[in-house]
């Protein structure tokens, strides 16, 4: 294994909503591993605004705790962490409010040619203002960047308005609108397997794939994040993004070359091609579920509506069928699913050949199962390919289906970095290939809307699930419907032969 870390230009980053989660559970982290790296040069410096009255050396202490599991004891990680609490800044600012931009502009100023990043990890509604104060008080250098957590808005209009507030202090070049799943490392080899090889794009069209099922499971619930959640939902907070964005990297064309704007215009034209889902089709093509009281990893949870105090129409799971109306993928059905509280963490891709259009085989040899190529995102990331060969040893033709698995952790024997780690630098870089452009966001939710909107119309309630559950039973009749099934992994279910005849 390989490993090449390259150095980053010198940079200041301001993370505003710096005492949140995610500035807690992967920001922080995410520079510290690539600092602990050797990729972030000497002198860069991580500044924290929020709204929380607190010092420098209590931002710094409170990143201690935070960075206790990174380090795990080890006496030179621990160094390393005291190092890296050094690059720490702290600044208390309002969004609203002038208060603390002048202390982030004596901070700022005085290096005028650094990389200097914005990272709002804050909510949507406050993409605009900040923007607009950095503005007022002349923080926007030539060399600034934004970056904007998802979710950009909560509908086509709303995410409108805030890319016009920011747009009008940033131009879109500067823009960096961060979908985490685009960093995930198998997201990346997604793209290494269909263009670095010239043995899959051949097959890659409606006349050799049956279907593709795209699924991100969690078994964790909202956790302490309801008030968000419920104004968001399954469909706003994984379909609209992550889950589009993967079906968008299944399904694009090969891009030119992997330049910014050659990828995304690819992935603009995925999205841009997705039948719109009608009031006719909606109730057999989507389902919405919450999650009720149930077993997860092993122990008793409440459900959603317990968790949240409130009555909710907020959907924890969802399940559909998506069509690309353009000459690949013509009557090859893309099912999606994401939930909470689900059996298990799983977010994998699953493209499913056609079925051998003949068999010479007798029936007793056993069931030919198609081919499957599935692409697993975590946990344990890799590439499975499913195949047909004969069982060993003598008594006849038998068949049987074994994986080509490939692991990346027993293959390269490194640990993963997260997502996060190489999309920050990547913003360090003004590297855009992995964020979202204006007009896919956009896209995406000119496809999701109507969906939600048609959910609201019916007044349908989500469909309830015991937590533990693969969702509601009507996401097993969605896809049941067509003849096929959610892919489980083939090694509990398929992976002896079929014993037909002794030998
Ligand atoms: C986030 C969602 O974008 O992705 C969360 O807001 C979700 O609700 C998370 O839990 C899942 O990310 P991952 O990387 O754990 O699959």
């Amino acid at each position: 294994m390989s490993t090449r870390i390259i150095l980053v230009e010198l940079f200041d980053l301001v993370v505003f909503g710096a005492t949140g989660d995610l500035s807690r559970r992967k920001l922080l982290p995410a520079l510290f591993h690539r600092d602990l790296a050797g990729q972030i040069p000497e002198g860069a410096r991580i500044i924290g605004a929020a709204r929380t009255s607190l010092t420098t050396d209590g931002f710094r202490e409170s990143a201690r705790e935070v960075l206790a599991k990174e380090v795990q004891g080890d006496p030179e990680r621990s160094a390393a962490a005291e190092r890296f609490l050094q690059r720490l800044h702290y600044v208390a600012i309002d969004a609203k409010e002038a208060a603390g931009f002048e202390e982030l502009s004596a901070l700022l100023k005085p290096q005028p040619d650094r990389v200097r990043v914005f990272y709002l990890a804050t909510a949507p509604e406050l993409f605009g203002p900040l923007s607009e104060r950095l503005r007022e008080h002349d923080l926007v250098s030539e060399r600034s960047r934004v970056v904007l957590e998802k979710p950009i808005g909560k509908d086509l209009k709303s995410s409108r308005a805030v890319n016009n507030a920011v747009g009008s202090v940033f131009r879109e070049q500067s823009v960096y609108r961060i979908d985490h799943y685009l960093g995930k490392e198998t997201v990346q080899n997604l793209m290494a397997l269909r263009f670095a090889n010239a043995l899959f794009e051949p097959l890659w069209k409606a006349a050799h794939i049956d279907h593709v099922q795209i699924t991100a499971g969690e078994s964790l619930g909202v956790e302490g994040r309801a008030g968000y959640y419920d104004t968001a939902g399954a469909m706003r907070d994984m379909v609209q993004n992550h889950l589009l964005q993967l079906l968008c990297l299944v399904a694009m064309e090969p891009p030119s070359s992997l330049t910014a704007n050659a990828v995304r215009d690819e992935k603009l034209k995925v999205l841009q091609a997705l039948k719109p889902i009608s009031r006719a089709s909606v109730s057999t093509t989507v389902v919405r579920g919450q999650y009720r009281a149930g077993v997860a990893n092993g122990a008793a949870v409440p459900g959603y509506l317990e968790e949240l105090g409130a009555p909710s129409r907020t959907e924890t799971f969802v399940a559909l069928k998506a069509d690309i109306a353009n000459w690949r993928w013509a009557g090859v059905p893309f099912y999606l699913r994401t939930g909470k509280r689900l059996p298990a963490r799983v977010s994998e891709i699953v493209v499913a050949f056609r079925p051998i259009p003949h068999s010479v085989f007798e029936d007793r040899a056993g069931t030919i199962h198609a081919n499957h190529l599935v692409i697993r995102l975590q946990p344990d990331e890799g590439v499975k390919l499913w195949l047909m060969i004969k069982d060993p040893g003598p008594g006849g033709m038998r068949l049987k289906q074994v994986p080509l698995d490939m692991s990346f952790q027993e293959a390269f024997g490194v640990r993963n970095p997260d997502a996060y780690e190489r999309l920050i630098m990547d913003v360090v870089r003004g590297d855009q290939t992995l964020f979202m452009r204006r007009d896919e966001v956009e896209a995406a939710w000119a496809w999701i809307d109507p969906i939600m909107e048609l959910a609201r119309e019916t007044e349908e309630p989500p469909k309830p699930y015991a937590s533990g559950t693969w969702g509601p039973s009507a996401a097993v009749a969605l896809i049941e419907r067509d003849g096929r099934t959610w892919h489980e992994d083939m090694a509990s279910n398929h992976a002896s032969s079929e014993p037909l005849h002794p030998s």
